[in-house]
């Protein structure tokens, strides 16, 4: 397992608007992982149909779309130890209602429609995602702090 593992998260239109990118921010900076890439962005359909590319065909898709492309995201890179499993598991589930308390969808949403954030399922798709989002790559730098994380 690496230090250096990466991974997507994206405050998604409805997190934003509800001010909770700080409070989100803040659970992945408390827990010990690193912002490696962070902007504000507000998606184009073509570019949101390249990161949901995979689920073209179900039948949520144009609503998942338009969802996404209704306002401003922030789009995100973190980094440190197993930071795809673990930032899932900080996410929740898919489904708020199933999330547990203490997770941010089980702490801060309530439907499968308006998960306020999404986060990579695997090291493979962080890695697809990550160059989607930033094509103009990521800057590299050393927290004085990491001494005390690992
Ligand atoms: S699936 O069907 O198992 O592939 O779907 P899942 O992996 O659970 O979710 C993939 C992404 O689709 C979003 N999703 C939805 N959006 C809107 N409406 C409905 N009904 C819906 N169902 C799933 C879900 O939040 C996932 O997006 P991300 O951005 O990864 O959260």
């Amino acid at each position: 397992m690496s230090t250096t593992e990466r991974t997507y998260i994206m405050v998604k239109p409805d997190g934003v608007q509800r001010g909770l990118v700080g409070k989100i921010i803040t659970r992945f900076e408390e827990r010990g992982y690193k912002i490696v890439a962070l902007k504000f962005v507000q998606p184009t359909e073509e570019h949101l149909e390249k990161h949901y590319a995979d689920l073209r065909n179900k039948p949520f898709f144009p609503g998942l779309i338009k969802y996404m492309a209704s306002g401003p995201v922030v789009a995100i890179v973190f980094e440190g130890l197993d930071a795809v499993k673990t930032g899932r598991a900080m996410l929740g589930a898919t489904n708020p209602l199933a999330s547990p308390i203490g997770s941010i969808r089980g702490d801060f949403c309530l439907a499968v429609g308006r998960n306020i954030i999404h986060g990579s399922d695997s090291v493979e798709s962080a890695n697809k995602e990550i160059a989607l989002w930033f094509p103009e790559g990521i800057t590299e730098w050393k927290s004085v702090f990491e001494n005390w994380i690992y």
